[in-house]
């Protein structure tokens, strides 16, 4: 044998036999809800596709998928031996939504497939949870106008052209009511403002907010199932057409929540609670948490995750998508360790209503943070996790 397959090998036993799954935490986005924008008829002459649920709710198509995950997520959890195959009390399973219908009924079809008969509690605040709302804190002008600069800054980067003839194209947005009504005729020339004010989100206006909300649409539709001669219309038939828009989608949450001092802020009180939860010294084996694309987008930036790159996905968040932090520990050489994985489901897989099992598992995207360096098997030490942990607490 040669010494490469030996080390190969080692590194393969070790994996396998000698680490233990400890402890889980899941920052879940909700799963397939209708469009969001309230404007739509104002983008396009086009009539959009007619959805079943209310503006914003979890759809049934989000409750089958977000099932299929709870059933995945409950045998893994079994496998590795952190649960068992009886009903899980609340010390080894909390689960804790935003208070919106889609992220409720999302963690609720989550807890229904993985642990049918088990009356898991989804926890949730009545009226908006400030844990979850991604709102700017900050009351200071000197942090508005930083936060307007750093948004201002990334705006200027952009390069987005082609995507903007584009998507005029799909809309026929020179016949939308926003063109023939109110002037706003040029998604290149038009003007992007950003808006800063505490208590709100942050947001943005104009042209790349537009844009966005009618990918959003398209990329809902697709995930639902609709003929592909109703998502966009017929206009996004493969996946080249999908990559010539989809960086405005990535263009606006860029702007509005990659920016660190708005993720710094927005995200702190999901970072502190997560943070206070993974140190707690008796901790819910697993806390599933379930909210937004502007948490996960925010609690990236905050806690300092790396680029990333999600295969056979147009979201950078996808619907239902997870970070998942997992305790290993080391029997061997008896240390604790952090992997961290953006568990989710390929657009296709969603599209198709594909079932998850652990032979047909869900996409498992490596995630790492500055300042908690992995090995060559994804895991870094949980001592630099810790300390890191400590000063979002302390920030
Ligand atoms: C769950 O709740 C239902 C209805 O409230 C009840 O009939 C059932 O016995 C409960 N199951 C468990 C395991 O507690
Ligand atoms: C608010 O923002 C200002 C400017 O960035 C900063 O100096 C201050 O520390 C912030 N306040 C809080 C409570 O974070
Ligand atoms: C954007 O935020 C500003 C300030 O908070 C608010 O007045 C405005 O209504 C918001 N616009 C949108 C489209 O949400
Ligand atoms: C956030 O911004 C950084 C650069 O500032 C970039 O490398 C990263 O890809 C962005 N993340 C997302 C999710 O867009």
């Amino acid at each position: 044998m040669d010494i490469q397959f030996l080390i190969l090998l080692t590194l393969f036993t070790k994996s396998n036999c000698d680490l233990v799954l400890k402890q889980v935490l899941i920052l879940s986005r909700h799963n397939v809800r209708t469009p969001l924008a309230k404007n739509l008829e104002l983008m396009t002459p086009k009539i959009w596709p007619v959805w079943k649920e209310k503006r914003g709710y979890l759809t049934a198509k989000g409750a089958l998928l977000e099932g299929f995950m709870g059933a995945y997520f409950s045998k893994w959890l079994q496998k590795e031996g952190l649960l068992t195959d009886q009903c899980p009390t609340e010390q080894e399973l909390y689960v804790y939504a935003n208070s919106a219908q889609r992220t409720v009924a999302s963690a609720q079809a989550f807890v229904d497939d993985g642990f049918p008969g088990c009356n898991v509690t989804v926890h949730s605040q009545t009226n908006s949870d400030p844990i979850f709302n991604p709102i700017v804190h900050n009351k200071t002008a000197a942090y508005k106008q930083e936060a307007l600069d750093q948004m201002q800054k990334k705006l200027r980067l952009l390069s987005l052209k082609s995507c903007y003839d584009q998507i005029e194209k799909i809309l026929d947005y020179e016949q939308s009511k926003l063109c023939l009504e109110q002037g706003k005729c040029d998604l290149n020339t038009d003007k992007n403002q950003p808006y800063v004010a505490a208590g709100a989100k942050p947001n943005l206006t104009g042209p790349l907010k537009i844009s966005k909300s009618a990918i959003d649409s398209f990329i809902m539709e697709n995930y639902e199932g609709f003929h592909s001669n109703e998502v966009a219309w017929g206009m996004l038939p493969n996946e080249q057409k999908w990559y010539s828009i989809i960086d405005l989608s990535r263009g606006y949450h860029n702007v509005i929540f990659n920016t660190t001092v708005i993720a710094k802020d927005v995200a702190k009180p999901l970072v502190k609670y997560m943070s206070e939860m993974l140190l707690k010294d008796d901790p819910p084996k697993v806390l599933f948490l379930m909210g937004h694309d502007a948490n996960i987008y925010t609690v990236l930036n905050l806690m300092g995750f790396k680029p990333y790159y999600l295969e056979k996905q147009y979201e950078v968040t996808p619907a239902g998508g997870k970070i998942v932090f997992q305790k290993w520990w080391d029997k061997k050489i008896k240390q604790y360790f952090l992997k961290v994985n953006y568990v989710y489901q390929s657009t296709d897989g969603m599209r198709k209503g594909y079932r998850l099992s652990l032979e047909y598992p869900p996409e498992f995207t490596l995630l790492e943070l500055n300042g908690c360096t992995i090995n060559n098997e994804g895991y870094c030490p949980w001592q630099d996790f810790k300390k890191l942990l400590t000063k979002f607490i302390s920030a």
